[in-house]
């Protein structure tokens, strides 16, 4: 399915469907109200009704803004998608919303079927957006343009980031994800560097080789960049890829375990958003760094008890073998500061269940010593279409991290502040410098669910992309004021 924009008026579209978004109070104005009331339509958010003989899809929504459009999006393109029509167009409902119209369509369109004998190919292919108002004024066309293709870039890089986690363990093992990134890498004139289990061990990064040590699939880090000529500034962005987590001898209990493929989503974020980066050639320099492993057991698995030494020096006392994301973290983030001196240090990360049950499943928890940067975040937040909130850290949590045998614990002493435990950690691997430059996103909750949301279906939502492209974007254009 393709999403075009036509720089003319709705009626002079030809298409089989024209989908209408109302709110409760345009539908009292609607030239269909009669038909639309005795099919008892009521424009209440998300529901739809197709009236087949006069080629209309119409849509409830709340309100006029970007959460309802989006939602009332991915209902319409559900329905196009279940349909044997081919084509549909739609007007804008003003030109703020666009960008998440566009994610509702194609982000909406999206299902996952690499693994299903029958596959149901749809019949549907065009979604033309027109530059005309719903209200019949008509909009500036060339912003409009590029905003719906820019916006559709970066969703089908979500797409792209949601493929990878649904992926199976089996099909992605460290090796593998490697291979993955070196192909990104070809297809998008990228660098790609990749570090095996020797390499890993000159670098000293101990930590991340225990926790992938019991694998028969052995740790890679695995480095990509974009390097655009005269970059404004230098990003690194840093990604959980444990491309499997059983947790070790600390081991998860059966549903615990069910969906752990999911947490190598930190790591294919970071690809996600390297594919958009390059493919909308902003003029930033991304280096994406990878620790990718599989936490698994044998005989020769680490062990609670374990003291391991990881890449910056610090001693880790292991506790809980589940807890491995951040030991593979610890030395990745160790090695982005030794590899590139940037601007901002990002890492991405399916880190702990505490920040889900903190902030509930479908908002990022943001952490890190910068208040500029988590307002800005903050602030792009509902544009990007993604939730974010910020975990404060603090010295009494800081505590419970202290350890009689090492220089620190993997786990929090306490079971209370899980997630923040969990990123005051990562924060004994960034250099002092670099304290200011750092954000730590946990995604555990909003990157993978198992019954669906707004415009994400079972499975992978590619949480991660949307958030940094726009902050991106409001960086460069704040850079452009300058
Ligand atoms: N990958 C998990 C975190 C996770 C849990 C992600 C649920 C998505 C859904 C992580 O490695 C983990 O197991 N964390 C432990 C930490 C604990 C042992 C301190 C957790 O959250 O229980
Ligand atoms: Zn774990
Ligand atoms: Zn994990």
């Amino acid at each position: 399915m393709n999403i075009k924009f036509l720089d003319t008026p709705l009626a002079s579209i030809d298409a089989d469907i024209t989908v209408i978004f109302l709110t409760e109070s345009l539908l009292k104005d609607s030239t269909h109200y009669e038909l639309l009331n005795k099919a008892g339509f009521k424009a209440t958010q998300d529901q739809i009704l197709l009236l087949h003989e006069k080629g209309l899809l119409y849509c409830g929504i709340e309100t006029l803004n970007r959460d309802a459009i989006r939602s009332a999006a991915t209902q319409a393109i559900r329905c196009l998608k279940a349909s044997n029509y081919t084509s549909a167009k739609v007007a804008q409902y003003f030109a703020k919303n666009t960008p998440a119209l566009v994610d509702g369509l194609v982000l909406g369109f999206y299902s996952f079927d690499t693994y299903k004998s029958k596959k149901e190919p749809s019949a549907f292919q065009h979604c033309y957006l027109s530059n005309e108002n719903f209200d019949g004024t008509l909009l500036e066309s060339a912003p409009l343009q590029e905003e719906i293709e820019q916006r559709s870039i970066v969703c089908h890089a979500v797409n792209y980031v949601r493929n990878l986690v649904n992926t199976i363990p089996n099909d992605i093992t460290p090796p593998a994800l490697a291979e993955i990134s070196q192909k990104l890498a070809q297809e998008h004139a990228l660098n790609c560097h990749v570090l095996d289990e020797q390499a890993l061990n000159a670098q000293g990064m101990h930590a991340m080789l225990a926790v992938g040590r019991a694998s028969v699939h052995k740790p890679r880090l695995i480095h990509v960049s974009y390097t655009p000529e005269n970059p404004q500034r230098v990003i690194s962005l840093v990604g959980k890829g444990l491309t499997y987590d059983s947790g070790g001898l600390s081991l998860k209990s059966p549903t615990s375990m069910v969906s752990m493929k999911m947490d190598k989503a930190g790591a294919c974020a970071v690809l996600g958003i390297l594919k958009a980066v390059s493919e909308l050639r902003l003029p930033i320099e991304v280096h994406g760094f990878i620790g990718a492993a599989e936490n698994m057991l044998n005989g020769d698995a680490y062990k609670p008890d374990d003291v391991l030494q990881t890449k910056n020096g610090t001693t880790v006392e292991v506790r809980n073998t589940d807890a491995e994301g951040r030991l593979v973290l610890a030395d990745t983030l160790a090695y982005a500061q030794q590899e590139v001196k940037a601007d901002y240090l990002f890492d991405y990360a399916t880190l702990t269940g505490a920040c889900m049950v903190a902030l509930g499943p479908y908002t990022v928890g943001m952490m890190g010593h910068s208040n500029t940067l988590k307002h800005q975040f903050a602030k792009i937040a509902t544009p990007s279409g993604e939730l974010l909130a910020s975990l404060p850290f603090n010295a009494h949590l800081k505590k419970l991290l202290k350890s009689d045998i090492a220089d620190i614990s993997n786990v929090g002493s306490k079971p209370y502040g899980g997630a923040i435990t969990a990123g005051m950690f990562l924060d004994n691997f960034i250099d002092k410098g670099m304290k200011q430059k750092w954000m730590h996103f946990d995604i555990a909750g909003p990157a993978y669910s198992e019954t669906p949301w707004d415009c994400h279906p079972y499975g992978a939502t590619g949480s991660g992309v949307r958030f940094t492209i726009e902050w991106m974007r409001t960086l460069l254009s704040q850079a452009d004021e300058a």
